[in-house]
């Protein structure tokens, strides 16, 4: 297991990659040359291991990016974003996201966040919403992504999908899992809170 810093660093490596590559992620937000580091305080959930070892993560040019935040997830401070809501142990389980650049990440950033996240086979993530703006990259796997106002879509690596600030959106998984790159702009102080924290979608 490499050690936490350069963990991070490898994965900082292959996020500014993508930024050079990728003009969506590109568009999306400016990346600094230089971002502020900080401690993390690890912190282990059970879905990181189903994340570590998945091996239904089918990539498409991504394999690095993929296997960097693989690499880093020991060192991570999962989130547990949703404790303490409807969201039983089933999706607390099985859900998880750490932060790369924002609060409990390593890196600290002005202009964007971003985070990891992953879902295993057969998972529904309902709907929710925040003010900042977000956007998923997806870099293994498969998922079904909702937004109201929208048809629902089937991303695979290298899709991408835009969610505006406070718009309600879902995932879904099916058959396979998914790893995403998600970033995001604007207010970032506000966490993600259920749209229906009574129940369903
Ligand atoms: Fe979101």
């Amino acid at each position: 297991m490499i050690g936490a810093r350069a963990a991070f660093e490898r994965c900082l490596a292959e996020l500014r990659a993508l930024h050079a590559a990728c003009p969506a992620i590109a568009s999306f937000a400016p990346l600094p040359d230089s971002l502020a580091e900080q401690p993390v305080m690890p912190h282990d959930i059970p879905a990181a291991r189903l994340m570590e070892e998945d091996d239904g993560l089918f990539s498409d040019g991504f394999e690095a990016m993929r296997d960097a935040f693989i690499a880093a997830s020991p060192h991570a401070q999962w989130r547990e974003t949703y404790k303490g809501t409807r969201m039983g142990p089933d999706f607390m389980n099985r859900f998880a996201c750490y932060c790369l650049v924002g609060s409990g990440g390593p890196f600290v950033s002005d202009s964007l966040g971003a985070y990891v996240v992953y879902m295993p086979p057969g998972l529904y993530y309902p709907y929710h919403h925040h003010p900042a703006e977000e956007l998923y990259f997806i870099l293994a796997g498969e998922a079904e992504f909702l937004m109201e106002g929208a048809p629902s879509k089937t991303l695979r690596p290298g899709d991408h999908v835009f969610h505006p600030s406070n718009r309600p959106h879902a995932t879904r998984t099916h058959a396979h899992p998914f790893m995403a790159l998600v970033l995001w702009r604007g207010n970032m102080s506000v966490k993600p809170v259920l749209t229906h924290p009574d129940g369903e979608p």
